[in-house]
């Protein structure tokens, strides 16, 4: 009786502490929430437009899943090793590791709607010698053209250091993944208007590590080539990878990769380091 009676008395408590019903226009949302899901409506596949016939759109969704791939693991490399890893450090300089996760993890996670791939031409720019897609900026900020050069050049992840490729010495945009990771920084919903371009090519990528780092962890370049070099080294060829030729400056830091990867004899793989290496050479290409 003393129990059923303490029951009720909550439950009085409980319904006098919510919002009275109709209470402004507050209560809108409020019934919304209750009735469904707090995620209702999000969008997870990024959203490809009807333009892409059924090869185009097949193509893309694979590229985006690998893009996706790429970004997860990225983030699972900083996860475990923080700035214990030498190519944490190598593109990222001291800073913290929070930016990077999350510039990650929003391609990863996040709310894929505000986002469209499409493969008419609208803006013409297809027809430009060399233009394998492009983002739209003031015709289409959500809004990414493919055009056909993608689909005969940009390779599968599964072909990482193969067929010549070395994180120095290629293009990030070899690979569908690394194309559209790069495509969609520039889309706000996932770019959020912070990832930019302060630096073209690996060389200064790895300046930037060290003169500017705070700005390394969002810079679409740098996010990037960090993770194609660690899908190399700890996936493609796992404790190897495919890291090329290693950039040489003064930096104290680096005087030991530098002096690894430009010596005559070959290095040996550290196959019981602690922390990953970026210092073992790659393989000759057959
Ligand atoms: C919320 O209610 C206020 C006061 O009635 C009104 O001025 C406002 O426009 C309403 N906002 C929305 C989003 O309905
Ligand atoms: C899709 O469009 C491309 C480019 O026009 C074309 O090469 C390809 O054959 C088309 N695929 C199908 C299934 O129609
Ligand atoms: C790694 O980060 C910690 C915490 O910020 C810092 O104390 C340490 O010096 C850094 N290690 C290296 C090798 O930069
Ligand atoms: C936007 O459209 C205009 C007019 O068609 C075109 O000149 C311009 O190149 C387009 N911008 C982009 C980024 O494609
Ligand atoms: C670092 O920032 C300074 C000041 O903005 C700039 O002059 C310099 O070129 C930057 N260095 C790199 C490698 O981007």
């Amino acid at each position: 009786m003393a129990l059923i009676f303490r029951i009720l008395a909550l439950s009085v408590a409980t319904a006098a502490a919510l919002p009275a019903p109709g209470h402004g226009n507050l209560s809108k949302p409020f019934v919304k929430t209750e009735i469904t899901p707090w995620n209702a409506g999000e969008v997870t596949e990024f959203p490809i437009h009807s333009s892409c016939n059924a090869t185009q759109r097949r193509q893309i969704e694979l590229g985006l899943a690998e893009a996706v791939e790429l970004a997860a693991h990225a983030k699972d490399h900083i996860l475990r090793w923080r700035n214990e890893s030498e190519i944490y450090r190598k593109y990222f300089g001291n800073s913290p590791s929070m930016e990077a996760i999350g510039a990650f993890e929003v391609v990863v996670n996040g709310n894929k709607n505000d986002v469209l791939f499409r493969c008419d031409n609208p803006d013409g720019n297809c027809d430009l010698e060399g233009y394998a897609g492009h983002w739209r900026g003031e015709n289409g900020t959500k809004e990414t053209v493919i055009c056909d050069l993608s689909y005969e050049r940009r390779r599968s992840l599964s072909t990482m250091c193969g067929m010549g490729y070395t994180v120095s010495g290629s293009e990030t945009n070899t690979f569908w993944a690394s194309d559209l990771l790069h495509r969609l920084y520039h889309v706000p919903a996932i770019g959020q208007n912070w990832v930019d371009h302060y630096t073209d090519g690996y060389d200064e990528v790895l300046d930037l590590a060290i003169e500017n780092a705070t700005l390394s962890t969002h810079d679409s370049e740098t996010l990037q080539y960090f993770a194609l070099e660690v899908y190399a080294h700890d996936i493609s060829v796992p404790g190897i990878g495919c890291p090329g030729e290693q950039h040489e400056h003064n930096h104290e830091d680096d005087k030991k990769d530098a002096a690894n990867s430009h010596g005559s004899t070959p290095t040996a793989t550290k196959t019981t380091s602690e922390a990953p290496s970026t210092t073992a050479d790659v393989p000759a290409v057959s």
